[in-house]
């Protein structure tokens, strides 16, 4: 199946990453329960999109494990947006609150720009406010997307230290290829960023410039060897079913990456599934607690009490 030269490919899963971060992340949870306080997140979703739903039920999940507390709210596609509008302004304020999720996409009449804009910022665990989207971009505190915050900590855990490295990221949406870019580039991380996009020419050789590559396109096992440099890390963003009769759903799940194709040449390949996608739930429940500490207030060292 490999090249026919010896050329080990590391593979980059998601699950040690996020099982670490959890870890942490329900050390903090019960720090915050310790001093009365149960982070609580609010997950907020229009429609039926069925690949949200398997998300949001992941979400779900996942918040348990660590101990926060998770409240749902759905809207069918032919209701009001107003009432979400309202829910938004409502949740901002309501202070048993931490975390305000707005799964997407949302169907078409939902402006998802419009509602992101009135997400509670000290609360926007999903980094979409522009906000905190500006906050990023200047190097300020604030909320990061949890995708790019989950692939910075995944090169963390596998020893990838972007400091230095030419890095180019695929993609420009507000969920991923902007706000990685600006995470890659920020002071203490240092990063050398180039950003391709739909418009980009030349787009395989830009590539082929970089040590670490991320993919966040959204095109089916687009990227391959001819895109990547011998030797680099190349995170799949992308995910995507493959019909597939011998699988007992009918398909299985593949990314932006032709995995096969680039698996030869890079030195590391984060898998799809089981590499990107476990991290964004996770880096999620850490920005939730995150949030949490935020609103809590100081009196939050586990020494302050001088025990
Ligand atoms: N694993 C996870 O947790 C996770 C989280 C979020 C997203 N995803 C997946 O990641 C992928 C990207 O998501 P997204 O929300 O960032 O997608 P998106 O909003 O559709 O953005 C795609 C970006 O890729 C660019 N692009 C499209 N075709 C291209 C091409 N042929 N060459 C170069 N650039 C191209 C687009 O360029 P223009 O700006 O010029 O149109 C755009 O900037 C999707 O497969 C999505 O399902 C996974």
């Amino acid at each position: 199946m490999e090249s026919n030269v010896t050329h080990d490919c590391r593979i980059l899963k998601g699950s040690a990453v996020s099982k670490a971060a959890e870890e942490k992340t329900q050390e903090r949870v019960a720090r915050l329960r310790q001093l009365g306080v149960t982070p609580t997140l609010v997950l907020l979703s229009v429609g039926e999109d069925p690949a949200s739903q398997v998300y949001l039920r992941r979400k779900e999940e996942a918040s348990a494990r660590v101990g926060i507390e998770v409240r749902r709210r759905h809207w069918e596609a032919g209701d009001d947006p107003q009432d979400l509008e309202r829910t938004l302004v409502e949740l901002g304020e309501d202070p048993g609150v931490h975390g305000v999720l707005l799964q997407l996409p949302l169907p078409p009449g939902w402006d998802a720009q419009a509602l992101q804009n009135l997400l509670p910022t000290e609360k926007d665990v999903d980094g979409l406010h522009p906000v905190n989207a500006g906050r990023l971009a200047l190097g300020q505190p604030g909320f990061v997307p949890c995708t790019p915050l989950g692939i910075l900590g995944m090169l963390r855990h596998y020893d990838i230290d972007p400091a230095g490295k030419q890095v180019v990221v695929m993609g420009r949406s507000a969920i991923v290829g902007r706000p990685m870019a600006n995470l890659l580039s920020q002071k203490g991380v240092d990063a050398t960023v180039t950003v391709v996009h739909s418009r980009t020419a030349g787009m395989p050789e830009i590539c082929r410039q970089a040590e670490i590559l991320i993919v966040a396109i959204g095109r089916r096992q687009m990227v391959t060897a001819e895109f990547v440099r011998p030797d680099a890390t190349v995170i799949d963003v992308g995910i995507h079913r493959l019909e597939d009769a011998t699988r007992p759903k009918g398909f299985r799940l593949v990314g932006d990456v032709d995995a096969d194709s680039v698996k030869p040449v890079a030195a590391a390949l984060s898998p799809v599934p089981g590499g990107v996608g476990p991290l964004t739930v996770a880096y999620l429940l850490e920005n939730t607690v995150l949030a949490a500490e935020r609103l809590s207030g100081p009196p939050l060292a586990p020494d302050k009490s001088g025990e």
